[in-house]
């Protein structure tokens, strides 16, 4: 007597799972031109029978004597984990190929699913669990190479609010799961100790429901970055780093950023000890700095987030002192060339093959004074700070399908 929905939601990671698997078969279908109404008629298929799933959760909610709640309640919060999957089925329906693989592996999957309902036996619910869990784990970091891309456009810009000074940073945590969508914000470039954050958008539009964390080591610049549950940012005159943990409300870590310079040094176009920019993207953790043996320019570390530690570093050439803002989309650098009105992402830097290029990306620089620009991958948004108003950009991303998986 398995439970038939924990073999759904088994089902539904092994096709997300595996539809991470055939992007190398796609790999030369970099243009997705092949709409075909044999494409979209899968993908219509295909979309009821996952929405399926969960009606058959919610009947079996209605009568619990087939399943316990609890367990109930487990997969629930898996399917709601699952949701996504649609978006992904659908970001891939105009490729045939990898759908015509996809629909391959699906048959083969029914004889691994087979496979397992033997296995499982009698109801062995923990091990079904378990299974889940290592699948859920591939499952996200599937998601996030299958959302990578390169950066093509950037969208007209949306003012969420009007707070605080002309300089400052505000942020939400890319690595927590969506429902906890928290805002931090940090008035100012010089020497704050308080973050507020707020509980949700919603209450830091309305500038509501907010508690204060005082940081025991005063900020430089507006380069913070809050990951995975801890606020990363540069100690005032200093190049060390602070990893400050909001739960505990405590300093976990510091280490100096070897060599980067600090207190103005080499700032970004606006000035403001905007030395050292840390930032966060779908693959970690990074530094943007620069030293005098860079002669000015441009690095950028791959950070460990529990350690500090560089882990990889590179050299991309481009002076710190003509840059606006940058930020990190999937492992690659992006510049503006000036934080004023008619500022571009002009000049990327791709970390996976050391390579640069110029662009000509525009946005619209809407209040003429960008003090701090990031990309947030949960939200594929760029956060930024303009003349003491917050403003949100979306972004376009040209998918290059990766062999990596
Ligand atoms: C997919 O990737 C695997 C391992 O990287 C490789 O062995 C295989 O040949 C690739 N298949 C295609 C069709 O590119
Ligand atoms: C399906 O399974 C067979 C046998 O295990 C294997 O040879 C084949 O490559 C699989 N096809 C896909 C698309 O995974
Ligand atoms: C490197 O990353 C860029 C941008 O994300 C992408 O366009 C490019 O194809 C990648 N190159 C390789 C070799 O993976
Ligand atoms: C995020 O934090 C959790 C604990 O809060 C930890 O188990 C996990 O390894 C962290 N993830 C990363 C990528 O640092
Ligand atoms: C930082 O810069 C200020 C102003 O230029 C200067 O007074 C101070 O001594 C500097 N501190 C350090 C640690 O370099
Ligand atoms: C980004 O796109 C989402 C979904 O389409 C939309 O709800 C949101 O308002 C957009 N944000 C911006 C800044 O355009």
């Amino acid at each position: 007597m398995s439970p038939p929905e924990a073999l759904w939601v088994l089902l539904l990671l092994l096709v997300t799972v595996s539809s991470c698997k055939v992007q190398n078969v796609s790999q030369s279908m970099e243009v997705v031109d092949l709409r075909t109404s044999r494409d979209l008629q899968y993908v219509r298929d295909s979309e009821p029978l996952l929405r399926g799933v969960d009606g058959r959760l919610h009947t079996y909610v209605a009568n619990p004597r087939t399943l316990t709640a609890r367990s109930l309640q487990e997969l629930k919060g898996q399917m709601s984990q699952l949701r996504p999957l649609l978006s992904v089925v659908e970001q891939y329906r105009l490729d045939l190929q990898t759908l015509a693989t996809l629909r391959m592996e699906l048959l083969n999957l029914s004889i691994v699913l087979t496979a397992i309902q033997e296995e499982i036996g009698a109801y062995d619910y923990e091990e079904l669990q378990q299974r889940v869990l290592l699948l859920e784990t591939r499952l996200h970091s599937c998601m996030n190479k299958l959302g990578c891309g390169r950066l093509t456009a950037v969208s007209n810009p949306i003012t969420v609010r009007a707070s605080g000074s002309r300089f400052g940073s505000w942020m939400t945590d890319a690595m927590i799961p969506s429902s906890d969508s928290r805002v931090w914000s940090m008035d100012g470039y010089y020497k704050g100790r308080r973050v507020l954050e707020y509980r949700t958008m919603g209450d830091f539009t309305k500038g509501q429901n907010f508690v204060q964390h005082l940081l025991p080591h005063p900020w430089a610049g507006t380069g913070h970055v809050v990951y995975n549950g801890s606020l990363y940012y540069n100690k005032h005159q200093s190049n060390i780093l602070v990893q400050y943990h909001f739960r505990s409300r405590s300093v976990l870590l510091q280490r100096s950023l070897s060599g980067a310079g600090y207190n103005n040094t080499f700032p970004y176009s606006w000035g403001g000890s905007s030395d050292i920019d840390l930032m966060a993207d779908e693959t970690g953790l990074w530094a943007v700095y620069t030293s005098i043996p860079n002669a000015g320019n441009i690095m950028v570390s791959r950070l460990d987030p529990h350690s500090l530690e560089v882990l990889h570093s590179w050299d991309t050439g481009f002076p710190k002192r003509s840059a606006g803002e940058a930020f990190m989309i999937c492992g690659t650098l992006y510049v503006t060339n000036s934080h004023l009105a008619g500022a571009k992402v002009h000049f990327a830097y791709h970390t996976n093959t050391s390579t640069y290029e110029y662009t000509d990306i525009p946005f619209h620089n809407q209040y003429s004074h960008i003090s701090m620009m990031d990309y947030n991958p949960r939200e594929r948004a760029l956060y930024t700070w303009n003349n003491g108003h917050q403003v949100l950009y979306n972004v376009t991303l040209f998918h290059v399908i990766r062999s990596d998986g």
